[in-house]
């Protein structure tokens, strides 16, 4: 039987499909395994499942080489695994891409609708008494945010998410422009305009970023970006918490160079809660929960267990990533 370390518990049915098919050990703990710890438990695998918070060094590759296969993470990004040194050492990675399109545009519009309409803001006045304190239930100037429809939303990477959440923008009547390394037939089908990125951030009403983290993208959004931003507008990123200089992002909020920002990812996660940024009220934080659903996370593992057995049986996993 080949043997397989699972870095974390994920409790939906296909991991009883996979400890059907391994000798698998499981990390215990709701923490992640350090360095060493994955090295100690993972000695002598064929396998690892992964998660996004575990960094697979190149000196944890070696270590684990010659035995080791195939390393499946639950996750469609992979900038936690050194994807050369594992190519290099002959080692298949695979990820979970398109189970979690919907779920993941689903919390970006629900951070685009929170930060534009003052969702978590209104709650907070609600519950700590000061709309009751005030006196008064309806002022015409209570909580003014923006309108989202009809507005122009700049959505950057035109892959699988930033064409999920384009096409939920349909439903808003909204312009929609994009910006990516290469024009995309679907983005264009749904009628949104490729542009470069000065512009997207110089004409969008909300910025939405769906990007994985590169060379490239690391602190993409920084302060000349943001700058070109309108003061109306926000910003959301659900895509990798380094794509945006967070500490230019905070500068933004406070001076109000733009209204507001949705953030599911940091460049350090979890965000310390000490971080300038969470005294902010025009900011809507969440703790990295884009595929966060019952549904998506089971579709997720159910391909976890898809490539493995696929690349078990000699096929070519589903969803490689180094083809
Ligand atoms: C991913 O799969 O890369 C997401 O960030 C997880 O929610």
């Amino acid at each position: 039987m080949y043997k397989l370390f699972m870095t974390r518990e994920i409790p939906f049915p296909a991991t009883e499909k996979i400890k059907k098919m391994f000798d698998v050990t499981i990390w215990p703990k709701y923490t992640p395994p350090s360095k060493e710890d994955i090295i100690n438990n993972a000695k002598g695998v064929d396998a690892l499942v992964t998660t996004l918070e575990d960094k697979i060094t190149c000196e944890i590759i070696e270590k684990l080489s010659p035995n080791l296969k195939i390393i499946a993470q639950y996750a469609v990004g992979f900038d936690n695994v050194d994807l050369e040194c594992a190519t290099k050492h002959g080692v298949y990675v695979t990820n979970t891409p398109d189970v979690l399109t919907d779920a993941t545009a689903d919390v970006a519009w629900a951070l685009i609708l929170s930060v534009s309409r003052r969702i978590v803001e209104s709650d907070k006045f609600v519950r700590s008494g000061k709309w009751y304190t005030l006196g008064s239930a309806w002022h015409p100037t209570l909580m003014l945010g923006y309108d989202v429809y009809g507005k122009t939303i700049g959505i950057v990477g035109g892959g699988r998410i930033g064409y999920a959440v384009a096409k939920r923008a349909k439903g808003f009547d909204m312009n929609i422009l994009y910006s990516s390394r290469s024009r995309h037939k679907e983005m264009e089908e749904l009628g949104a305009k490729y542009v470069d990125m000065n512009t997207l951030f110089k004409e969008s009403d909300i910025v939405s970023l769906h990007v994985p983290l590169t060379k490239e993208t690391a602190n993409m959004v920084n302060e000349n970006l943001l700058r070109l931003m309108k003061k109306t507008s926000i910003l959301i990123n659900t895509a990798r918490g380094k794509v945006v200089d967070l500490d230019a992002l905070y500068k933004a909020l406070k001076e109000g160079w733009i209204a507001g920002a949705g953030l599911d990812v940091y460049p350090s996660e979890p965000l310390d809660p000490r971080h300038p940024i969470t005294t902010l009220d025009n900011v809507v934080l969440l703790p990295h929960i884009g595929s966060a659903t019952h549904e998506t996370r089971a579709k997720m593992a159910d391909l976890v267990y898809k490539n493995l057995e696929m690349f078990f049986n000699g096929e070519i996993p589903l969803t490689l990533v180094n083809k």
